[in-house]
């Protein structure tokens, strides 16, 4: 089975079946002069992967520590105990850190990395597809506060992310059409084939065929390094990847984080409630709007999202939006929809909260 390597600058991404087998290998050549390392692992990843890590890794001290991943736990004091641990453990900057994991796990792992002792190793191995299409790439790593999520972070890059896609078989159908949420979101603001590919073979991403799950995964992949390498730090064409997110921000903190609505399910409706914003005002055509939503029916997308795109599930979770880091004074920024393949100009479309209330009520 081909498993593919893709380059970004600082680091590879290896997607493909079975490709933790190249762990060993890829410990030698980036950490040289590693003798511990702490896997930080989602308590749902099947044992098998701990077989195969414990075979792998034999010639290291191998720690782990084991996490039951929600955004509750994505917190400084989970930040604080695993630091302390690694403390206690005497962990160097030259030995490492292994995210086992989703994107909770991934970010927060990342996090440790970035502040112990100013930065050590940190590998990346993605276990959901949100986190194999989406979080493992860009460097933003970090935890929630009770004022919002992901408030508080760092800018830290893996020394290699492996995505090996067996480790998505024992995913729950929801998770992983959270993770195709952000395959489908990449197409629509980049990428006008890809979201004709997806017309036709969304099904079987969300069975896991492998051919086509892979090359969704390394398209996804490439299209957001494209827009993570060129803006690092968030500073401006970045920040299209936000397209959707702020209304998901905004409606997780309404649903408290809870497992009534995920990441991706938010992603999903806020991508649905910028384009209705984004044909509303004209920028893009009714066109667009409707090729959207028939992929969201054709496929049962929003069958348990119908209950969250009420306008008043909406108007209540407006108010979390004040405090999102994409806002610069006192307007919010959207990133609205012109056409599938392309954006509007990140800080071209600003609301007052007021104005966004007044936009929910007459669109839904
Ligand atoms: N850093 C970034 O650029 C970035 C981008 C997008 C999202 N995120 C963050 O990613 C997080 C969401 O990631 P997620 O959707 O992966 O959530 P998650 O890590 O909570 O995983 C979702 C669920 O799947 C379970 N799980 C993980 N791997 C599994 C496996 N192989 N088999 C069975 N179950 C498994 C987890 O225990 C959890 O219940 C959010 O916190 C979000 O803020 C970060």
């Amino acid at each position: 089975m081909k498993i593919n390597r893709l380059k970004a600058k600082d680091y590879s991404i290896i997607i493909g079946k079975n490709s933790l087998t190249s762990l060993a290998s890829e410990v030698k050549s980036h950490c040289p002069k590693c003798k511990k390392i702490a896997v930080i692992i989602d308590k749902k990843i099947p044992k098998k992967f701990l077989t195969t890590l414990r075979k792998n890794l034999k010639k290291y001290k191998l720690l782990f520590f084991f996490v039951s991943s929600s955004e509750k736990i994505k917190n400084l004091d989970q930040t604080n105990l695993l630091v302390n641990k690694l403390l206690e453990l005497n962990f160097n900057r030259s030995d490492l850190i292994i995210a086992l994991g989703g994107g909770v796990v991934g970010d927060m792992t990342g996090f440790v990395a970035s502040i112990f002792k100013r930065g050590i190793n940190f590998i990346n191995l993605p276990s959901t597809l949100l986190s194999q299409v989406d979080s493992c790439i860009g460097g933003k790593t970090g935890v929630n506060s009770k004022y919002g999520k992901n408030l508080i972070g760092s800018f830290y890059n893996p020394k290699v992310v492996i995505s090996d896609t067996e480790l998505l078989k024992s995913l729950p159908r929801r998770e992983i059409i959270c993770g195709y949420a952000e395959i489908l979101k990449h197409a629509i603001i980049n990428d006008k084939n890809f979201f004709n590919f997806l017309k036709k073979n969304t099904e079987n991403i969300i069975l896991l065929e492998n051919k086509i799950l892979s090359k969704s995964i390394l398209k996804s992949c490439k299209i957001k390094l494209n827009f993570t390498e060129r803006d690092f730090k968030e500073k401006n064409l970045r920040m299209k990847l936000n397209f959707g997110h702020t209304f998901a921000h905004a409606l997780e903190i309404q649903n408290k984080y809870s497992n009534k609505l995920n990441h991706g399910e938010a992603v999903l409706i806020g991508m649905l409630i910028a384009i209705k914003i984004s044909k509303f005002n004209n920028i893009c055509s009714a066109k667009t709007l409707d090729e959207v939503e028939n992929l969201y029916k054709k496929f049962s997308l929003t069958k348990n999202l119908s209950k969250h795109l009420k306008r008043n599930e909406i108007l209540k979770s407006i108010k979390f939006m004040k405090n999102d880091k994409k806002k610069d004074d006192e307007k919010i920024s959207f990133i609205l929809l012109n056409n599938i393949g392309k954006t509007s100009i990140p800080g071209k479309f600003k609301y007052k909260i007021s104005q966004v209330k007044n936009l929910v009520k007459k669109l839904f």
